[in-house]
């Protein structure tokens, strides 16, 4: 029970207040042979060894990502933030004209959930969904959100979106506008990210009105390398956590100081590239599996796409999408899209 306590006004609860949660993490999506056993013992033993990204996010990682947003030379989230800053009151009239007024707001890779925070005034959500893959740290964010806005509808959900993206029955199903900020898209690969806004775009799937996107932009190689290379080595502990996640997943027995963090900007395919590199010969071993590394071989973690904002609406309009429109910072850094179906 939590009756609020009324102080002038305000309206405190007493007691933390739980949003309605629910984890379909752990359980394959519908369609999805196996969990991330098959998909890392896939990517570990591969010629060129890669994890995906999505493995960044255990419980310290969302909080090692949460201190890189903080970092200097990670311009993205404040960039980001600046954009929405400037523009909620256009964004808020943009989707006032196509007729949305309270929509169901589904927050994709929500983390702490702080910039849909600062958004719920202006967009006015009906109902708020944050989806992340992170289960134990949403969960948190998420009830600190519905400490934050007691009234609100929140049903928080923990699952892989990148394995679909079917929404249980909890998650209304009218007026949907999907959220995904931060250029986590960036983390697709082209083809990957065009056939997953398709999917958002068609009725007949995500049931959207539209999307509101955050993409990182094209800019010199020494502001991105430094902006995924910090001075402190944030960067670089993210991106060796991860062999730590994956040891708790499928009980491999990587060392993480046997690793050296690299990131560098692909300028052919416009993307930065996080690596982990073999300092010696090791060998990695897991149930019924082992690899070998000889010194200076790389494990490939993450591709961070940048794109244009022309071609960023192009593939609005190839994936779908009717109407696409854009804010930007004063120098170009960062781009905010709104795509109507
Ligand atoms: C969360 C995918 C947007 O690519 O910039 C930050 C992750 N990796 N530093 C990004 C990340 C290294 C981030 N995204």
């Amino acid at each position: 029970m939590n009756l609020p306590l009324n102080i002038s006004g305000l309206s405190l609860p007493l007691l933390p207040v739980s949003p309605q949660f629910i984890n379909l993490c752990g359980e394959p999506a519908t369609g999805q042979a196996s969990g991330p056993l098959k998909e890392l013992t896939d990517g570990l033993t591969a010629t060129t060894a890669s994890i995906n990204p999505k493995f960044f996010y255990d419980e310290l990682g969302s909080r090692l990502f949460e201190a890189i947003t903080g970092l200097q030379e990670y311009y993205p989230t404040r960039t980001e933030a600046g954009i929405f800053d400037a523009s909620y009151a256009q964004i808020g009239a943009t989707l006032a004209e196509t007729g949305i007024r309270h929509p169901c707001l589904i927050d994709l890779g929500a983390g702490n959930c702080a910039k849909a925070s600062a958004l719920m005034q202006h967009l006015t959500p009906r109902q708020y969904v944050p989806v992340d893959i992170s289960v134990e740290f949403l969960r948190a964010s998420a009830t600190q959100v519905q400490n934050t806005f007691p009234a609100l509808d929140i049903v928080g959900l923990g699952m892989d979106f990148s394995k679909g993206l079917a929404l249980p029955r909890e998650v209304q199903s009218q007026e949907r506008v999907f959220f995904y900020p931060g250029s986590s898209l960036g983390n697709f690969h082209p083809a990957q990210a065009l056939e997953f806004l398709q999917h958002i775009a068609d009725p007949a799937q995500g049931k959207a009105r539209g999307l509101l996107l955050g993409i990182d932009l094209v800019k010199d190689s020494a502001t991105l390398e430094a902006a995924y290379d910090d001075a402190l080595g944030v960067t670089a502990a993210f991106n060796k956590n991860m062999l730590l996640n994956v040891n708790s997943l499928i009980n491999s027995d990587f060392d993480v100081r046997q690793w050296r963090h690299v990131a560098l900007f692909n300028t052919e395919r416009s993307r930065i590239e996080m690596h982990l590199q073999a300092c010696c010969n090791l060998t990695v071993r897991w149930p019924d599996h082992e690899r070998r590394f000889t010194p200076g071989e790389r494990i490939h973690t993450e591709s961070s796409y940048k794109y244009t904002l022309q071609g960023m609406t192009d593939l609005l309009r190839q994936a779908g999408f009717n109407h696409v429109e854009h804010w930007t910072d004063a120098q170009g850094w960062f781009g905010v899209f709104w795509a109507a179906v």
